[in-house]
């Protein structure tokens, strides 16, 4: 059959070419909003004078009609349309004949699949704000449920000074918290409307861009028609929020597969989100976190893909742009997945705070607070940093530990230390001592779940 568009061609194509150019395998997931922008259209040429009233209204209860038929599984789609936008179109005038031909007065497929993509990633921002709150508010459980565990904090993947678990558990919701304005903050830019901006320099009709706009839910209009049609920047913008969000994830499921294994054992996973071997009888493996990582790279992929697709493309349109929806679907898709399947394994994780605690107690981890311990009685910081190391070094020779080395060797170093000095370098004092805001102390942790949770509202 020729195309809806034969005229200048015979509209007559190879099947190879049929093939090769046609989108609605990928973008029949737009079939909702194609309808309803095409019904707004439908209204707006109604209004104002373009198409009559009536016909206006035939438009509409047929893209209904068409709706409700695509949704109730009356009507598939035909894989062999070029995209959505034909196939809809096609199956209207299919059904209430010529009138269905007038639908397209005033629009191109070049405004109209912009504004397609804008109103889909805006529902699909909204659910993926949604799913990064569930992380959140997981993450929220788990440092209220083990508010005062101890935990050795590391730099280097070295211990380095003493924390609490739920101190280091709220560092991910910061980020994630973050990630929420980012999202905002790019919904709020896409949801600017570029329909109207027909093929690429405007149009004759006397039409109302704003009517449609509002009609559709978005706050403004696109201010150049090219500009318009050729924006690719909210997919963009998306992928990159979406990245970064991937990259806090992958980021902490790097530390919970690390907890879960055998030399660390902070943390024990549920059963319904680890697998088993196939061979090795003993195996629990956090595959789930090591999927989110793995995944992590996927997104990253997509949002180079089409970084490169639009680098070098002269305005306005151009069919390249058709490449946009598999790479952000994609993006959207695996960043979804993952957000679900995060939330309740965080939140079905049990801390063992016992494993944490001893490893906390090894290696030193309170060496900077008996130099500060020095500090405090009035020696430089500078010269207390290097009796402790000297102290350390001494403890490492001798298999001990500060908590061990009786007092006489301590003054040995300097006459400053006394009894009190255990005091100061028990694990408990050194975290509860660190009241500084953002700190460790469990003070700081709550002001940190207050802080969270009043964003999050
Ligand atoms: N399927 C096309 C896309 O996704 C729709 C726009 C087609 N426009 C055109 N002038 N051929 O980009």
């Amino acid at each position: 059959m020729a195309k809806m568009w034969a005229g200048r061609t015979s509209g007559i194509t190879d099947s190879i070419a049929d093939d090769f150019n046609s989108s609605i395998r990928f973008d029949c997931k737009m079939y909702k909003q194609d309808i309803t922008g095409s019904m707004a259209h439908a209204a707006m040429l109604g209004a104002k004078n373009i198409i009559s009233k009536k016909e206006a209204e035939t438009l509409i209860d047929g893209l209904q009609g068409i709706l409700d038929d695509l949704e109730s599984g009356a009507l598939e789609f035909d894989f062999s349309s070029e995209d959505i936008h034909m196939f809809v179109e096609q199956v209207l005038t299919n059904r209430i004949g010529d009138v269905g031909k007038k639908l397209h007065t005033a629009r191109s497929r070049n405004d109209q699949v912009a504004l397609d993509l804008r109103m889909y990633l805006r529902e699909e921002t909204d659910e993926l704000t949604a799913l990064v709150k569930d992380v959140i508010e997981a993450i929220l459980l788990q440092a209220e449920a083990n508010k005062s565990v101890i935990m050795p904090g590391y730099t280097h993947l070295q211990r380095a000074q003493p924390i609490l678990f739920s101190h280091h558990l709220m560092a991910y919701a910061m980020m994630l918290l973050r990630d929420l304005d980012r999202l905002a903050d790019c919904r709020e830019r896409m949801n600017v409307s570029p329909i109207g901006c027909c093929a690429l320099a405007g149009t004759t009709y006397n039409t109302d861009r704003r009517f449609e706009a509002w009609k559709l839910g978005f706050h403004d209009v696109a201010r150049n028609s090219i500009d318009g049609v050729s924006d690719r920047d909210f997919c963009l913008e998306l992928m990159s929020c979406l990245s970064i969000l991937m990259m806090h994830l992958s980021r902490f499921s790097e530390e919970i597969i690390l907890w879960a294994s055998w030399e660390f054992k902070f943390i024990e996973l549920s059963d319904a989100y680890t697998t088993g071997s196939s061979i090795m009888p003993q195996k629990k493996n956090p595959d789930m976190a090591e999927l989110v990582r793995g995944k992590t790279g996927r997104v990253y992929g997509d949002l180079m893909a089409l970084l490169t697709t639009l680098k070098g493309l002269p305005l306005a349109y151009n069919k390249d742009m058709q490449e946009d929806k598999e790479a952000v679907f994609d993006a959207v898709d695996t960043v979804k997945m993952c957000l679900k399947v995060f939330a309740p394994m965080l939140a079905t994780m049990t801390a063992k705070p016992e494993n944490m605690k001893k490893a906390a107690q090894g290696g030193f981890i309170n060496a900077t607070d008996l130099a500060d311990y020095l500090v405090k009685k009035g020696l430089p910081f500078r010269s207390a940093y290097k009796i402790s190391g000297q102290i350390v070094a001494q403890c490492i020779r001798e298999g001990l530990v500060l908590e061990t080395l009786p007092l006489s060797e301590y003054q040995k170093y300097s006459e400053l230390f006394e009894e009190d000095l255990y005091k100061d370098i028990d694990l408990l004092t050194c975290v509860e001592k660190r009241i500084s805001e953002g700190g460790t102390s469990v003070a700081s942790v709550e002001a940190q779940i207050a802080y969270v949770k009043e964003n999050l509202a």
